[in-house]
């Protein structure tokens, strides 16, 4: 079926795009404000968009009322931010940390999550967090109601029990435990179901080409 988008309301877009783009990883996002007060809130549309430099990206939209969210706010304010993944076990705080509390209020408390100082970054890393990413600000692209923020992640903080090898960078990603979003505002997905495929070069392809004679 065909769905054309350039005609179809915003509501019915977001619907389309969120539940075909699955999943999604989510970008449990820490910030502060000039006065110093911690947020935490999740943010689905993101991913990491290469590694020279080291770029992850954020699609933030504004409150119904067009205001800004908080999270984008403070970032804009302090150029600054941690984005820790999700566990599933973390998935009711992270989900309190979505609520629409007002600007000035510390959701980090509202949901009762321990932080760990960062080391580069002013905004602290989640301690139920797995994965926490520190981040600069190093871009932000206005696009209508929401704005795409750009940034360097200048430190990676990994849980110890999923380092197989650190001079290598092996890392057990399911051992991490991590959710992604799936379709609707409630529903998430474990990473635990894997399947390999190995990548295979033009050269292989054409040598079992020439083997079947195909
Ligand atoms: C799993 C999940 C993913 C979300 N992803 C986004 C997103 O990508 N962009 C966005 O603007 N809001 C997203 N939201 C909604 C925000 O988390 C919500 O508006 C929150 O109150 C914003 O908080 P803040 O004002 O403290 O930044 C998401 C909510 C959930 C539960």
């Amino acid at each position: 079926m065909l769905f054309d988008l350039d005609a179809l309301p915003v509501a019915s877009r977001y619907k389309l795009l969120t539940s075909t783009v699955v999943p999604r990883p989510i970008a449990w996002v820490v910030t502060q404000d000039a006065a110093g007060v911690l947020n935490a809130a999740p943010y689905s549309f993101f991913n990491v968009f290469g590694s020279d430099p080291p770029i992850v990206a954020l699609g933030i939209g504004n409150r119904p009322s067009g205001a800004a969210k908080d999270t984008g706010a403070n970032i804009a304010a302090t150029g600054e931010f941690t984005v820790c993944l999700v566990p599933e076990d973390a998935l009711p705080a992270m989900n309190i940390t979505a609520a629409d509390f007002p600007a000035g209020v510390d959701e980090l408390a509202e949901a009762d999550l321990a932080t760990i100082a960062s080391t580069k970054v002013g905004p602290p890393r989640l301690a139920a967090s797995p994965v926490a990413l520190e981040c600069t600000l190093f871009k932000t692209v206005e696009m209508g109601s929401h704005s795409l923020v750009l940034g360097l992640v200048r430190a990676m903080h990994i849980a110890d029990a999923a380092v197989m090898d650190p001079e290598r960078c092996y890392i057990d990603s399911t051992a991490l435990g991590l959710v992604g979003r799936m379709h609707g505002a409630g529903w998430y997905t474990r990473t635990g179901d894997r399947l390999e495929v190995k990548r295979v070069s033009a050269a292989e392809l054409a040598a079992r080409k020439e083997k079947t004679g195909a």
